[in-house]
């Protein structure tokens, strides 16, 4: 079988995008959810975080049986989002079903089973932890109760790249009333194509008819219309995931430069868990600037000089990885003293 489709109409803008494919079912009532969390937060004068995490699916038949997917577990944005409740932020975290949780991640079913911190106790059996687990175990469980009591962690699935794009819209208008308290942490891993609905097999595709070929059309690029409609007054980082390490800066400041956000995280496939690199503009100079700069940790693109934008390392010490060091609590807490800045920049306006 010899499936090939292509556009006509060209590829889709963020505007057709939304006017062609449908919504996903749940969104209304997902946006109720947020609005109702949003003002709680508002009331009390919180920070709020979009912590978007997991990859997306791209579906073949609209009786789904097979899919394109990412591979993506949700570590970064799962941890991200603990180190930023930590940190005083309400936290909305827009994960892929059955991706890693904060919290929950820590008893992964795959690598960290809870049922092996139980133990069965006494002959009228009683459940108890396993002495050696037991520290851990209260350590976490209190931070995640901790956050419930206090209610400044919101939920929300996703599956395919379809009902990624729709929440993100809808989520992002909804957080832009927070002005310049929201901060958008765009962590998943989303796909760059997708079946539009029209082209989509009603059926689960049959073998034996020979080879399946399927041309797929691109995902509007959403970090435009969010920067520029959505989201405007919103401290918006992306991340840049590369496989090269020498496309690593030149595509993450190709990206600040093109959306015109506040940060890129470039991060290698193999080196994300002990090294990152945040791309953000260039402060105007002044007498300070390279102090600051240096002060900042901060080091213009070596060998690929920009006029525009500086380079910051962030790194961490294989061993202290090994000891259990995570390097998203370094991106989260130079992201919380950027963000405070961009707070107190609005002000002094
Ligand atoms: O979950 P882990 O296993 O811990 O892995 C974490 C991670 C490597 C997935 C994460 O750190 C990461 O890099 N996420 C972004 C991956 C990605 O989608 O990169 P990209 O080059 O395709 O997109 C870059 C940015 O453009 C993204 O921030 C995305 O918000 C944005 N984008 C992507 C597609 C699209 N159609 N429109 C967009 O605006």
């Amino acid at each position: 079988m010899s499936t090939t489709t292509s556009t006509s109409s060209g590829p889709f803008s963020a505007e057709s995008y939304f006017a062609t494919q449908p919504p996903p079912p749940t969104l209304e009532h997902d946006i109720d959810g947020v609005r109702a969390f949003l003002s709680r937060q508002a009331g009390k004068g919180r920070k709020v975080v979009l912590v978007t995490s997991g990859g997306t699916t791209v579906p073949l038949e609209l009786n789904v049986v097979r899919f394109l997917d990412n591979f993506s577990a949700g570590t970064r944005g799962a941890t991200s989002a603990e180190y930023f409740l930590q940190a005083g932020y309400a936290v909305i975290f827009m994960h892929r079903q059955f991706s890693l949780q904060p919290f929950s991640r820590h008893y992964s079913h795959s690598t960290n089973p809870f049922l092996d911190f139980l133990e069965i106790i006494g002959n009228d059996p009683t459940i108890g932890v396993t002495p050696s687990k037991k520290a851990h175990l209260l350590e976490i469980l209190s931070a995640y109760k901790s956050v419930q009591n206090e209610g400044i962690l919101h939920t929300l699935t996703f599956v395919t790249v379809n009902d990624y794009l729709w929440l993100l819209r809808a989520v992002s208008q909804e957080l832009s009333t927070m002005k310049r308290k929201a901060l958008y942490y765009l962590a998943a891993a989303v796909s760059d194509f997708f079946l539009p609905r029209r082209k989509m097999f009603e059926h689960k595709i049959q073998s034996g008819k020979g080879n399946l070929s399927i041309e797929m059309d691109q995902v509007p690029k959403i970090l435009k219309p969010m920067v520029e409609e959505w989201s405007r007054d919103g401290y918006i980082v992306s991340f840049k995931l590369e496989t090269d390490q020498t496309l690593l800066i030149p595509k993450a400041r190709a990206a600040l430069e093109r959306y015109g956000h506040q940060v890129v995280i470039g991060n290698d496939l193999n080196r994300r868990k002990f090294e990152v690199v945040f791309i953000s503009r260039k402060l105007p100079a002044t007498p300070n600037a390279e102090g600051d700069r240096k002060a900042a940790g901060g080091e213009p693109d070596s060998g690929q000089a920009s006029s525009t934008s500086v380079a910051t390392w962030l790194r961490l010490d294989p061993q202290a990885v090994e000891q259990g060091k995570e390097i998203e609590e370094d991106i989260v807490a130079e992201l919380v003293k950027r963000h405070q800045r961009w707070i107190e920049e609005e002000s002094e306006i």
